[in-house]
């Protein structure tokens, strides 16, 4: 499902860089999404030389598919960083935000790119939640924001304890991305699309091992989602979490004004968007863990109907989702990779607000590269983790070996329907005692090993997505087992059938 912003954006400038086999760089970024082109721009116009290597194109992956509120009022994270962290490393992590909105904000004035100045809003939709609206409240303004009490916030349903910060902002996130690709190249960087690194031998240089050839850095910055190396096993400290979003064209006097988050379930999240000379609604919302919610249609379905219920005349023009990943105690995990002698960084963990939290990470990466103190940067990298977070991270690697072993039987338990599955459905099964995924897709029957090429989890079924998706640590294929995004470098397996 494409993003509006993918289907009605310009294509990002058919770059790019042809690649050079054995070609040194100071800084080898991996991934083009905000994280990787951000600091790409600050490490060019630094004067360092800077390629970056992306899988597949430029914001193709969660950048392209966000909602792309360019907000510090981080709603639903602020009081749950507070409940696992300092008073210290709240603050430092809104300063951390602070400034990256301020360097895209004014990053994105030199390059022309549009921005819509909006308040941004939170608020619960059940007055037995109140408290928890409270409890943001409190942690929003002992992170310093000057945020204040709404009574009525305009909606077309109730609402209770709103919250506003004024003065927020919205793009479309690929406009910042062509933007950046143009910015980095205009430093004299070099950026080159189609190509997956799939492995770093860690030397002077580093070797940067892609399924194009070898390429060789002083350092290494993994912009990647989530980490494809081992090291560190960042893949198993952060969760990775999917929703979905969904475009409507509507009559304009009933759009609403701002940006708005509610707190208590289900999520919603409200923006507007100017496209091709009209405003469209964006309604976001029913994320789940990434390999579970099925079925995952249902999810689009819902926020559909709950959209014709609240905007009558809303007509759905466009249906998404994307995942992003949440560390435990919702703090993105930004800098050295460990055993990698400094050599190799990285950053992960936005917990879907990574417009401000990936240029924080931006600033992060290139301070450390080009000896630059940055204090609320060394608090964060520095910080103590909680026992609540402590006791979230071990809930969390049950979760998965749980999911490991519940896949593998229930799958060797489940034979193989003799049928094939009908258009736009899979299913997992035993075939001759190997787990095999079975999809038709556009009248294609593709049959897959059901084994996820990361570390063995059984692959479900995401029939929004018609993508075969990886319970344990968010890894997804397409249904010819062709690798989208997650820490696999690998495709799945073809079967014979
Ligand atoms: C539905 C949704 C809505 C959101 N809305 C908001 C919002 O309103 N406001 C907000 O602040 N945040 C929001 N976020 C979060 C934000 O969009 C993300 O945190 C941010 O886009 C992450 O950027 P990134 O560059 O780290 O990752 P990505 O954009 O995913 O970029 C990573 C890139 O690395 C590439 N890559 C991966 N592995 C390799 C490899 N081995 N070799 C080469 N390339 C590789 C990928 O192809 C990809 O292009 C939202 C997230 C979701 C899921
Ligand atoms: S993503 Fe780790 S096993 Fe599949």
């Amino acid at each position: 499902m494409n993003s509006l912003w993918m289907d009605t954006s310009l294509p990002v400038e058919a770059v790019v860089h042809r690649f050079e086999p054995g070609a040194r760089f100071d800084v080898i970024v991996v991934g083009a999404g905000l994280t990787g082109l951000a600091s790409a721009q600050m490490l060019s116009d630094a004067g360092m030389s800077v390629a970056v290597v992306e899988a597949r194109t430029p914001g193709a992956v969660t950048t392209g598919h966000s909602t792309a509120k360019l907000s510090l009022l981080h709603s639903g994270a602020i009081a749950d960083i507070r409940t696992h962290t300092s008073q210290d490393v709240l603050r430092a992590y809104m300063d951390g935000n602070r400034q990256g909105q301020a360097w895209l904000l004014e990053y994105l004035q030199g390059a022309g790119v549009p921005v819509q100045r909006r308040d941004a809003f939170s608020y619960v939709t059940h007055t037995d939640a109140r408290a928890e609206a409270e409890a943001e409240k409190a942690a929003a303004r002992e992170a310093g924001l000057d945020v204040d009490d709404v009574d009525d916030l305009g909606l077309p349903f109730p609402t209770y304890s709103a919250l506003r910060l004024k003065d927020q902002a919205q793009f479309d996130p690929l406009h910042v991305v062509r933007a950046l690709v143009s910015g980095v190249r205009r430093a004299g960087g070099v950026v080159i699309e189609r190509v997956r690194v799939t492995d770093i031998d860690v030397g002077e240089p580093c070797t940067v091992r892609t399924t194009a050839g070898d390429m060789l850095a002083n350092h290494v910055i993994l912009a990647t989602g989530v980490p494809f190396l081992d090291r560190g096993l960042y893949f198993a400290k952060v969760t990775a979490h999917r929703s979905y979003a969904l475009a409507f064209r509507m009559p304009e006097d009933a759009l609403p004004a701002g940006m708005y988050l509610s707190l208590d379930s289900p999520t919603r999240s409200l923006r507007t968007a100017p496209v091709q000379g009209e405003e469209r609604l964006i309604v976001g919302g029913n994320g789940h863990l990434v390999g579970e919610g099925q079925p995952t249609r249902r999810n689009v379905e819902e926020l559909e109907a709950w959209t014709a219920s609240h905007f009558p005349g809303a007509i759905r023009t466009h249906a998404w989702s994307a995942q992003d990943y949440q560390s435990a105690n919702r703090i993105p995990f930004v800098g050295w990779m460990p055993r990698t002698g400094g050599k190799v960084s990285l950053a992960t963990g936005f917990n879907k607000w990574g417009m401000t939290n990936a240029v924080a990470a931006a600033l992060s990466l290139s301070a450390d590269r080009l000896g630059v103190p940055l204090p609320w940067a060394e608090k964060l990298h520095h910080r103590v983790t909680r026992p609540a977070s402590l006791g979230s991270g071990v809930a969390a690697n049950a979760r998965v070996a749980g999911l490991l072993a519940t896949g593998w039987v229930d799958a060797e338990l489940s034979p193989l329907p003799d049928a094939d599955p009908p258009e736009g459905a899979g299913v997992v099964g035993n075939e001759r005692g190997a787990p095999v995924a079975v999809s038709t897709v556009e009248g294609v029957v593709c049959r897959l090993s059901a084994v996820c090429t990361h570390l063995g989890g059984i692959v479900t079924w995401n029939d929004a997505e018609r993508s075969w998706d990886c319970p344990l640590h968010g890894s997804r294929f397409d249904a010819q087992g062709r690798l989208l995004e997650g820490p696999a470098t690998q495709d799945l397996r073809r079967m014979p059938g």
